[in-house]
């Protein structure tokens, strides 16, 4: 398979208690109980923006076809969506940015370690993709652990930088599939 694949069938990837797969318009009421909670955004680099404050307004438009994932992180008992994971800004099909987001109850029972960790596999496994990287505010301990326990390595730190809308130290965290075995 390869990014080409998933332009129109995006995948579904399923771990020991998560789902991770497309958002559908039934999951608004799940996503209206945690999207627009500004406590999830403190290290985001912006606060919830429109469509976060309303989630109905994600399925308004019909996505355009790209190579791009944003997928739902769904718990399996209850396929309750809790959280979001992307990868985007694909460069040359060769390397592209991770994000992952999830709701405060949500947060702190291995979810995240969990969604991240699927989701690096299944990029260096079943796409062409060699690198994967992401931004992370040097204040948010709970995303630098869950990236280190994925493999992923602290490969510097820039003073200052732009982070979307705001200012901030960060470090960048990287991982190659070579590193993924
Ligand atoms: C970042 C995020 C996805 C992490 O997911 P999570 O499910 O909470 O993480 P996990 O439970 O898998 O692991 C978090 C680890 O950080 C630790 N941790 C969390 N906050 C901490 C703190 N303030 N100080 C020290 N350790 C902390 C936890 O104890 C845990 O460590 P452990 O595995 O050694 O027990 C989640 O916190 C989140 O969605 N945050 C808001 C959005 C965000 O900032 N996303 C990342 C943007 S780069």
């Amino acid at each position: 398979m390869s990014l080409e694949d998933y332009i129109h069938n995006k995948p579904v990837i399923e771990t020991g208690r998560l789902i991770l797969r497309p958002l559908v318009s039934s999951d608004i009421m799940a996503l209206k109980e945690w999207m627009p909670d500004k406590s999830v955004y403190t290290y985001w680099g912006k606060g919830p923006g429109k469509s976060e404050k309303n989630p109905e307004l994600l399925f308004e438009k019909e996505e355009k076809p790209t190579k791009s994932f944003h997928l739902g992180i769904a718990e399996k008992v209850s396929d309750n969506v809790i959280g979001d994971i992307w990868v985007y800004l694909i460069e040359n099909d060769r390397m592209a940015q991770i994000a992952i987001r999830l709701s405060k109850l949500a947060q702190g029972i291995g979810y995240g370690t969990e969604a991240l960790s699927a989701m690096t596999r299944f990029c260096f496994e079943n796409t062409e993709l060699k690198r994967l990287w992401t931004k992370v505010d040097i204040r948010n301990i709970a995303s630098c652990k869950i990236l280190e326990k994925c493999g992923y390595t602290k490969e510097g730190l820039i003073r200052q930088g732009k982070m979307v809308n705001t200012w901030c130290d960060y470090y960048i965290y990287g991982v190659l599939d070579s590193d993924f075995v």
